[in-house]
């Protein structure tokens, strides 16, 4: 039984559940498929089980019944790129080797969720509890005790909502960041939390309508982000030591550092200058903790005044490097502000500072494996002191509809204005046919989305209304880089390369989509291997919607039986004459046995 509130398997049925009459993709000339076809037509009826489409297709072909074998139970946490063990490898030095590294074999058995996972609690009560038996950690509820992070509480953990600079709680914190600049206007809706802890920053600001991807690396404050994802929270594994977080430039309204330990006056300021990179031109960089205040806590810090006094006159120094403003310091929290456009930053940069601009080969929108520079990242260049570098976007919430500025202004490869708005539309059209294949979708089942192949961001646009968030990627491999414009939107993404592993946990999602995916990673890697790392970081009785070529899908079906999904190709929405099929699947559920009865 995998939730305690409702029956797993009843529920579990009824979710692919099909209302209409589900047309099976009538060019497939294997055996299996047509003989089935005329079942249904002879039936004339409606499909009801997801497990009574699987059953007459599992004699398809020698090689479809492959099975992936389940891996030992001590891989329910394997992260590939994060292996604490290979990460041994790799230097110390600028935390290099907390950074990507993947393995070069991937991995070809199945990830076992620990014995005894439940179905996390729904939103928004995940934002407060989470099972202790899907994580088993307590390092933290000790070690942070005092900072309120996270609490056990018999078969569960309870999130207070504190922070190591907001012990009192995240929402009295974001209070006072709200005194000094406006949270409430709809002028900033999308930021990154480094360094976030269990995420409580994040998760108290979707309340206010902000949407915060949330970063950390595995590293000692154990299962800290897979915490964050347990709770419902936009977070993934990541870490600023030498490359360049997978965000394009301009993307965040927002930057928040408290007390997230990296070291911002160090290194040429090299971190800051990333930061740089990432925001928007007139967004803010927020930092509480060292050195902020150091009047009234060097000594619960441990530190000396000297130098944490010297520490922020550095971090001071480079943001002016930056052509930053500091807005404001007020007791705990410290706020700077990136200049709308660089013309003074240009005209004065001679006399203030020594940090010059990136050349025009340095592409700030390239952040895949990219070396972090201290060059400073040049925003489009402006006419006038008034005018925003890149365009203004609009307010939250208007924003998710309006012309996204890189794409108005051309900058985005064929994808012009009206692109947009119909792809807009396309895909509210699209989504609304999902819901009525998994009747589930938009409820408050499905938590964390996954769009594998985002493009514009249309398929998390059409959700925005239900508790849901999306992870929109951009594969590095896509024709055109949309990931700047959906930002623009007001939505949150990465950039990942599918032949690798994400920097996740396992059972991070409840819903993947994957658009496209197949087709375009055809001739690069292995489509068992992908499908592999979708099973990885899908939860149980997780859902998989796959769209593309029906030749494509074909195989695809044929590797995910056997991968203990469930799964069904249904039509196209305009009907069975598009090449184009859905594939809808779902993830058994199943654990890794109890210690007693481990096998292997
Ligand atoms: C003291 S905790 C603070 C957590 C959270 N911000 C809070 O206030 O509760 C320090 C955090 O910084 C993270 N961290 C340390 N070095 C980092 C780096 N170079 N890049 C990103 N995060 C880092 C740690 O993993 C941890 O999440
Ligand atoms: C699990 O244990 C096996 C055998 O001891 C070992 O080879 C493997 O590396 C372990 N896996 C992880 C992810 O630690
Ligand atoms: C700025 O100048 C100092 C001293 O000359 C030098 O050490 C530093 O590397 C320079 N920084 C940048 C970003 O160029």
């Amino acid at each position: 039984m995998a939730n305690a509130d409702s029956s797993s398997s009843s529920r579990y049925r009824s979710v692919l559940n099909l209302r209409r009459k589900a047309h099976i993709y009538a060019l497939v000339v294997l055996l299996c498929i047509t003989s089935y076809l005329l079942a249904v037509f002879h039936r004339g009826s409606r499909l009801t089980t997801a497990l009574s489409l699987s059953a007459p297709c599992n004699h398809f072909s020698a090689e479809s019944s492959k099975t992936f074998p389940r891996c030992s139970a001590n891989f329910s946490e394997y992260t590939p790129c994060h292996d604490p063990q290979r990460s041994l490898r790799y230097k110390r030095s600028r935390k290099i080797y907390k950074e990507r590294h993947c393995p070069e074999e991937p991995l070809k058995c199945r990830v076992p969720a620990p014995h005894g996972y439940r179905n996390p609690f729904p939103w928004p009560a995940s934002r407060d509890r989470a099972w202790f038996a899907n994580v088993p950690h307590r390092e933290l509820t000790v070690e942070k005790a005092v900072q309120n992070w996270i609490r056990s509480d018999g078969d569960r953990f309870v999130f207070p909502g504190g922070g190591t600079t907001f012990p009192n709680g995240a929402d009295a914190y974001i209070e006072d960041i709200g005194m000094l600049i406006n949270l409430k206007d709809g002028s900033i809706r999308t930021a990154l939390d480094t360094g976030c802890g269990v995420a409580s920053w994040g998760a108290y600001l979707l309340s206010r309508n902000i949407l915060t991807l949330s970063i950390a690396p595995r590293d000692t404050h154990e299962a800290q982000v897979q915490f964050a994802l347990e709770r419902g929270v936009p977070a993934f594994i990541g870490i600023l030591a030498t490359k360049r977080l997978p965000f394009p430039s301009r993307a965040f309204d927002i930057s928040h550092c408290s007390r997230c330990l990296i070291p911002w006056a160090e290194y040429d300021g090299i971190f800051l200058n990333e930061v740089d990179r990432f925001l928007r031109p007139g967004g803010y960089w927020i930092l509480s903790g060292p050195p902020i205040n150091w009047k009234k806590y060097w000594k619960g810090w441990q530190r000396k005044k000297e130098e944490l006094n010297e520490e922020q006159t550095k971090i001071e120094k480079v943001a002016k490097s930056l052509c930053w403003n500091k807005l404001v310091e007020k007791d705990d929290i410290a706020i700077w502000q990136k200049p709308k456009n660089h013309l003074d930053c240009k005209a004065n940069h001679k006399l203030t500072q020594n940090r010059s601009f990136c050349n025009a080969q340095n592409d700030p929108d390239k952040a895949w494996y990219t070396n972090m520079q201290t060059c400073l990242s040049p925003v489009p260049v402006v006419s006038s002191k008034e005018e925003t570098a890149g365009g203004v976007v609009d307010n939250w919430p208007k924003r998710l509809k309006s012309i996204p500025p890189r794409i108005y202004k051309g900058t985005i490869e064929g994808v012009t204005a009206e692109t947009y708005s119909k792809n807009y539309e396309l895909w509210k059209k699209r989504v609304s046919h999902y819901k009525t294949v998994n009747n589930l979708l938009g409820t408050e089942r499905y938590r964390n989305l996954l769009d594998m192949n985002a493009y514009l961001g249309g398929f998390a646009a059409a959700l925005i209304e239900d508790p849901v968030w999306v992870m929109n990627v951009v594969p590095v491999q896509a024709k055109v880089n949309t990931l700047g414009a959906i930002y623009e939107r007001g939505l949150i993404g990465i950039y990942h390369d599918w032949c690798e592993a994400m920097s996740t946990y396992p059972r991070t999602y409840d819903l993947i989509h994957a658009d496209s995916v197949f087709s375009l990673y055809s001739n690069r890697c292995e489509l068992e291997d992908i499908l592999l790392e979708m099973d990885r970081i899908l939860r149980p009785e997780g859902c998989v919607i796959i769209r593309d070529d029906a030749d494509i899908l074909v195989k695809v079906k044929s590797i995910v039986n056997g991968l203990e999904w469930d799964s069904i190709i249904v039509d196209h929405e305009d009907g069975p004459l598009q090449r184009e099929k859905l594939l809808f699947a779902m993830k058994k559920y199943w654990t890794a046995p109890a210690a007693s009865e481990k096998t292997n």
